[in-house]
């Protein structure tokens, strides 16, 4: 059997030895150490078989083995004490894992801001399919089936259904309001259209428009212009000039073409305006009488105004995108370049 030194010395080593993964493991120690059943009371007992003469030095070694484990364990249970005050073990300076943000297509941007410029003066938002038939995209509109105007628009047609296109403009949608919804009306109608082009920087088969409608008794020019005005600042700022030049479209007596000056160079000159101060951004017009007058409205009480204007070009004056293809390419380089918008 070995001598109560060795035992201490044994003991000893495994305290030394000693680190808790758990608060059980503490708990442990302490029953298996300091426990009223523990080695530290039962070595005691033992003092009785030493002889007399060697208890003094068995009582010191005793009195070390039990402080030894007294301080293993107020150690331990201090760390424990304080990792459950503090909470887990993370620092939190470190920097996070990063969740990658969506953006905004920048088409949405700019149509989500047209939208709330024309809802701050009363305009509500109106849709319509854009799988259009011949009455909504071209006869209502005051363009019959052989009008010249047809060919202003190289359209799609629906291979099923020679009554079928795919809406050329979304004036389309102002027949759809004009036949359901009572007077007066005053809408903004934003959607994609579709014209059979060749794709390039600067023309595209589908692209997005936003049509404008008011009509009411005394609705004016004046009425248009200073809408129109008042858009034009909203979105480019207050120092931008506009101008109308006379136009023709079928759906408008009179009609115009509105300008404004270049907000990339000010007026001076450059590509976007193609050195002449000015960049086009719209067609409008008064509603004209014909067209009242196939939704059955009496165009000597009621008169209005409509207007026409494509997102992507407005786009392209407020981030100077050069190439419409971008828009839809889905290329992420060209996207993130609108993160937080
Ligand atoms: N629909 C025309 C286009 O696609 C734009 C337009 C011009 C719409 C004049 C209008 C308007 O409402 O009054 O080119």
């Amino acid at each position: 059997m070995p001598s109560l030194q060795e035992q201490i010395l044994a003991y000893e080593q495994e305290i030394n030895a000693f680190a808790p993964a758990t608060p059980a493991d503490l708990e442990q120690f302490r029953i298996r150490f300091l426990g009223t059943k523990g080695l530290v009371k039962l070595l005691a007992n033992e003092m009785k078989s030493v002889p007399p003469e060697g208890r003094k030095e068995a009582g010191m070694l005793l009195n070390g083995f039990k402080q030894l484990a007294e301080a293993r364990f107020a150690h331990f249970s201090a760390l424990q004490q304080s990792a459950a005050a503090n909470g887990p073990a993370i620092d939190i300076s470190l920097p996070g894992t990063p969740i990658p943000m969506g953006t905004r297509h920048p088409l949405r941007v700019v149509e989500n801001q047209i939208v709330s410029i024309f809802e701050k003066i009363g305009f509500s938002v109106a849709t319509g399919p854009e799988i259009e038939d011949d009455w909504h995209n071209f006869t209502s509109l005051n363009m019959p089936e052989h009008h010249t105007a047809r060919d202003m628009q190289d359209t799609f047609y629906v291979a099923q259904n020679p009554d079928w296109v795919l809406r050329t403009h979304t004036s389309s949608v102002q027949a759809r309001i004009l036949e359901s919804q009572p007077l007066p009306v005053r809408v903004i109608c934003p959607g994609r259209v579709y014209r059979n082009e060749t794709i390039s920087a600067r023309a595209h088969c589908f692209f997005h428009q936003f049509e404008g409608l008011y009509v009411d008794k005394n609705v004016s020019f004046a009425d248009l212009k200073q809408t129109l005005y008042y858009f034009v600042t909203e979105m480019f700022g207050p120092d931008t000039k506009v101008r109308f030049r006379p136009s023709y479209f079928p759906f408008t007596e009179p009609s115009a073409e509105m300008d404004i000056s270049c907000t990339v160079c000010g007026g001076s000159g450059c590509n976007l305006c193609k050195h002449s101060g000015w960049v086009e951004i719209l067609g409008c017009g008064m509603v004209h009488p014909n067209m009242l007058r196939n939704f059955g409205i009496d165009p000597e009480v009621y008169t209005g105004f409509a207007f026409g204007m494509g997102v992507e070009r407005i786009t392209q004056i407020k981030f100077e995108v050069n190439d419409l293809r971008l828009y839809s390419q889905n290329d992420v380089r060209f996207l993130r370049q609108f993160q937080g918008l």
